[in-house]
C-alpha cells in the first residue's frame, strides 16, 4: 500500500488496456449500431457527420483491428500470470463466487442484511469480465464471416452469412446494454470508482467493496504478483520467446482476417444515371378512352385479327385448350363464361382485361395491343367501324 494514494488496483499497463478497450468498443458500437439501425434519423445524421457510410465502415474495421490486437496482448498477460508467475489471475472463477452471487442477490432483494465479503475482484466484476470475453470471441468469429463472406462460404453453407449478421448485431446490442446497465451502474452510479483513472482505491472503498483483499494486504501478504526470483525470471525468458511466436502467428491471423478478401469492403459504385428497377410486364392501361388517341377500332377492323393472332391457338383453334372461344365476335362478346370475357363499355369489368392485367396468362398482348383492346371495349366493343 502506498501511504497517501491508497491501495493499488490497476497498474498503468492495465489502465492502458482499459482505455484501448474503451476506445475500440465505443467506436465499434457507434459505427456498428448506425449500420444496424440504418434508417433511424440519428444514424443518418451520424453517418453524415462521419463522412458517409464508406468511411463509417472503414472506421469500424480499424477499431475491430485495434480490439483484436488488444485481445492478443491481453491473452499474453493472462498466460504470463498462469505460466510464469504460477498464480491465479485475479478474475479466476471459484466456487466462492457462486456463493457470493447468491448472497448478493439475496442482499439486493432485501433478504440478507449484509453484502457478501469479497476479494480483489467481486462476482459482479467477474460476470462482466466473462461476458466481455465471450462477447469478443463471438464478435470476432462473426465479424470474420461478414468481412470475408467468400472465404467463409467456401467451407460453410451460405445461410451462415445472414446468421452471422444477426448474431453480430444482436450481440452488439447486448454488449452495449450490458455496459450501460451493468458497468455504468456498478462503476459510476452506485459509487463513482476512479481507480481506472488514478490506479488506486481508498481504504473506505476497499472496506466497502473488497474487504477480503484489504484484510489480505493489511496482514502483510505480498500481492500475488510481486515475487521476483530466479525461477520466475527464467520462465519469463522462455515465455517471452514462446508467446512471441504465438503472438506473431495470431498477428498473421489478424492480417489474413483483414486483407484476405475485399468483397465486403468494396461496394458497387453509385449509379450516375437512373435505372429502372421494376418494369411491369403488361402496364395497366389507365388512360380513359376519350384521352387515348389511337384510331377507333372495331372487331372487323383489327381487333378480331388481334385475337386471331394471339389467342386463337388455345381459344377456339382446331384443338381448343380453353372453353372460351375468341375466334368470332359472337363467342367473344357474348360469351357465357362466369365473368364475361367482354363487357361492352366496361373494360375494367371484362375478363379479358382482368386476365391480361395479371401478367401471367400464357399469351399476353403488348401494352399497345392491350390499350387498343381496352379502348375498343370502352367504346362499346363495336363489331364494325362506326359510320361517321
Ligand atoms: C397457350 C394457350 C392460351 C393462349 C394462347 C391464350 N389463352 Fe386464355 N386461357 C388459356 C387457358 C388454358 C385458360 C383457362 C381454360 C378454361 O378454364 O377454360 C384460359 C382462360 C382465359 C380466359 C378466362 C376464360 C373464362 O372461362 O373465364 C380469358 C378471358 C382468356 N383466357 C383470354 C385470353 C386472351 C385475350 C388471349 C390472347 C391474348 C388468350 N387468352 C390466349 C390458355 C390460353
Amino acid at each position: 500500500m502506498s501511504a497517501n494514494r491508497g491501495y493499488l488496483r490497476f497498474k498503468v499497463s492495465q489502465r492502458v488496456e482499459h482505455w484501448l478497450l474503451f476506445g475500440s468498443f465505443t467506436t465499434l458500437a457507434l459505427t456498428g449500431l448506425v449500420q444496424k439501425f440504418a434508417q433511424a434519423e440519428i444514424s443518418i445524421w451520424l453517418v453524415g457527420i462521419l463522412g458517409g457510410i464508406e468511411t463509417v465502415r472503414i472506421i469500424h474495421r480499424i477499431a475491430a483491428t485495434v480490439l483484436m490486437l488488444e485481445s492478443i496482448y491481453h491473452l499474453g498477460t493472462i498466460l504470463y500470470q498462469v505460466l510464469v508467475k504460477r498464480s491465479r489471475p485475479g478474475l479466476w472463477l471459484t466456487g466462492r463466487d457462486i456463493v457470493n452471487g447468491i448472497q448478493l442477490l439475496l442482499y439486493n432483494v432485501g433478504l440478507r442484511s449484509e453484502r457478501p465479503q469479497q476479494g480483489k475482484f467481486t462476482v459482479e466484476e467477474k460476470v462482466e469480465y466473462y461476458s466481455l470475453v465471450w462477447g469478443t470471441v463471438v464478435m470476432i468469429i462473426t465479424g470474420f464471416m461478414l468481412w470475408n463472406p467468400i472465404a467463409t462460404t467456401s467451407s460453410l453453407p451460405g445461410q451462415v452469412i445472414p446468421a452471422a449478421k444477426a448474431v453480430h448485431g444482436g450481440e452488439a446490442l447486448l454488449a452495449v446494454l450490458a455496459i450501460i446497465l451493468w458497468h455504468f451502474y456498478h462503476v459510476h452510479v452506485r459509487h463513482f470508482n476512479r481507480s481506472m483513472f488514478t490506479g488506486y482505491l481508498s481504504k473506505e472503498e476497499m472496506e466497502d467493496e473488497h474487504p477480503l483483499e484489504l484484510a489480505r494486504v493489511e496482514a502483510g501478504e505480498p500481492p500475488q504478483s510481486e515475487q521476483p526470483d530466479a525461477k520466475v525470471a527464467a520462465r519469463s525468458r522462455v515465455f517471452t520467446v514462446v508467446y512471441g511466436v504465438v503472438a506473431l502467428a495470431l498477428l498473421a491471423g489478424v492480417y489474413y482476417f483483414i486483407s484476405f478478401e475485399q468483397t465486403a469492403l468494396e461496394t458497387v459504385p453509385r449509379a450516375t444515371s437512373e435505372a429502372t428497377l421494376f418494369a411491369q410486364l403488361t402496364p395497366v392501361p389507365q388512360i380513359a378512352a376519350a384521352s387515348f388517341d389511337a384510331p377507333l377500332t372495331s372487331w372487323d377492323d383489327g381487333i378480331g385479327d388481334l385475337f386471331q393472332a394471339k389467342c386463337s391457338v388455345c381459344h377456339g383453334g382446331t384443338i381448343p385448350l380453353a372453353d372460351l372461344d375468341l375466334t368470332s365476335y359472337e363467342t367473344t362478346v357474348l360469351s357465357d363464361t362466369d365473368i364475361p370475357a367482354v363487357v361492352p363499355s366496361n373494360a375494367a369489368g371484362s375478363n379479358i382485361i382482368l386476365q391480361q392485367q395479371t401478367g401471367d396468362h400464357p399469351a399476353l398482348f403488348t401494352p399497345i395491343e392491350l390499350a387498343k383492346v381496352y379502348t375498343w371495349i370502352e367504346l362499346g366493343a363495336p363489331r364494325a367501324a362506326q359510320e361517321e
